[in-house]
């Protein structure tokens, strides 16, 4: 009787592996799968609404996954386990609003750029805060954990000045609440989120200008080719603008 238990517990615990095994490759390039993992809480680029994660990012990661023949699969997780998931192959690839950085490259591959964007800076309306140039150490800035914001932020101002928080919603409701004087946020998710909320506005000047692009592990040169390709074509026939203007009006 124990002896059976034990065989029948062998018996299930196999065909878990085997389940298991079969689940993980589900992750891998080659049966069609296009595992990407991004932080959906930074409107316009990925974002939920209802039950649904969308947003130029999204779009142009089905465009693409279409270009090559794969369906498309969104793993929603902390902006800053992206890089080491992408790493570790857990996920094909990295699309979230992701800033080209010479220390990322350390880690991952980046494709071709697809957008540029600006560090911005947001404050309460009335705020003594009017300009970059009166922020110190003495400032309370609030950013999203992981981010070059957050960086950027640190080398400038010194770790103790800031707040790291784990999206920049949460950032962004703390500035609300009185609870840091401003935040340092790339500049369309800036303008979702003072759109959002009433009583925020955002400081004319800029503070970094970068750029976008989707990361892929080192050594998966076939997919970063493969999606190097599809992006050119989508940026020549017009679709990626067309996502972009979907989302973003033109001042
Ligand atoms: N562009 C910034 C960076 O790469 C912020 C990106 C945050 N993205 C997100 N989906 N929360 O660090």
């Amino acid at each position: 009787m124990k002896k059976k238990l034990l065989s029948m517990a062998l018996v299930a615990t196999m065909a878990f592996s085997m389940f298991a095994a079969c689940s993980s490759s589900e992750k891998k390039e080659d049966d069609n799968t296009l595992v990407m993992a991004t932080n959906a809480t930074f409107p316009p680029y990925e974002y939920v609404e209802g039950s649904e994660i969308v947003g130029i990012d999204v779009e142009i990661a089905n465009a693409i996954a279409d270009k090559l023949g794969m369906e498309l699969q969104i793993e929603n997780v902390e902006f800053d386990s992206i890089i080491a998931g992408v790493a570790s192959d857990k996920y094909d690839m990295g699309m979230s609003g992701m800033t080209v950085t010479e220390e990322r490259k350390q880690s991952i591959n980046f494709s071709d750029t697809y957008a540029t964007a600006k560090q911005v800076i947001i404050v309460p309306e009335g705020s003594a805060i009017q300009s970059v140039d009166d922020l110190s150490e003495n400032t309370m800035i609030g950013v999203q954990q992981g981010t070059t914001g957050a960086l950027y932020a640190a080398d400038d101002y010194g770790e103790t000045a800031v707040t790291n928080f784990k999206s920049g919603t949460d950032a962004v409701q703390a500035l609300v609440a009185g609870k840091v004087d401003c935040v340092i946020i790339d500049n369309e998710p800036a303008k979702a989120y003072v759109e959002s909320n009433s009583g925020l506005k955002i400081l004319d000047t800029e503070y970094v200008t970068e750029e976008y692009a989707i990361c892929i592990a080192k050594g998966n040169d076939e997919l970063l080719e493969k999606v190097n390709a599809a992006l050119k074509e989508l940026k020549a026939d017009g679709t990626v603008d067309s996502i972009v203007n979907k989302y973003i009006t033109a001042e």
